[in-house]
């Protein structure tokens, strides 16, 4: 009578735990499908076209700012966004072709003008790459960096 007590027990108890790992393997499941699509950021390719003539070609997320990318792919461009993109040193200064800057979504703020009136080899088409926030039309991007830049903070 004892045994058969014991193994009504185990199954039981066997039981339980089963229903237990099927809990757990639901939650697990709604954890990872929740959890991918953030994963799965868009990106496109933008290239920094170096006055040494280097063509440095990488992959980037939509919605980074170009000094993201610069940080983020640890591009090899000397002094870059000194200022961690808080519009005080004019470090991350790019120049676009007519028709991308043309394309830009956002123009630029004042604090924006400001700090590129500061910048070395200004151009029409010049804009600082902390404030350049990428989209999915941007793919295929190319961006000069000048030759020489200027550390507006001093
Ligand atoms: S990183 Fe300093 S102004 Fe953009």
């Amino acid at each position: 009578m004892a045994f058969r007590s014991l193994i009504r027990s185990s199954l039981t108890f066997s039981r339980t735990l089963l229903k237990a790992n099927v809990n757990l393997e639901k939650n697990c499941e709604r954890i990872v499908s929740t959890t991918i699509p953030a994963l799965n950021k868009k990106q496109v390719e933008v290239t920094f076209l170096k006055a040494n003539g280097e063509k440095i070609k990488v992959k980037a997320n939509v919605g980074d700012s170009l000094l993201d990318v610069v940080v983020n792919n640890s591009v090899d461009l000397d002094g870059f966004g000194a200022c961690e993109g808080t519009l005080t040193c004019s470090t991350c200064h790019l120049i676009f072709s007519q028709s991308d800057f043309d394309q830009l979504p956002d123009k630029p703020t004042d604090e924006e003008l400001d700090m590129l009136d500061l910048a070395y080899e200004l151009t029409d088409t010049s804009r600082l790459g902390c404030q350049i926030i990428l989209t999915e039309t941007m793919d295929g991007l190319q961006v000069k960096v000048p030759a020489t830049i200027n550390d507006a903070r001093g």
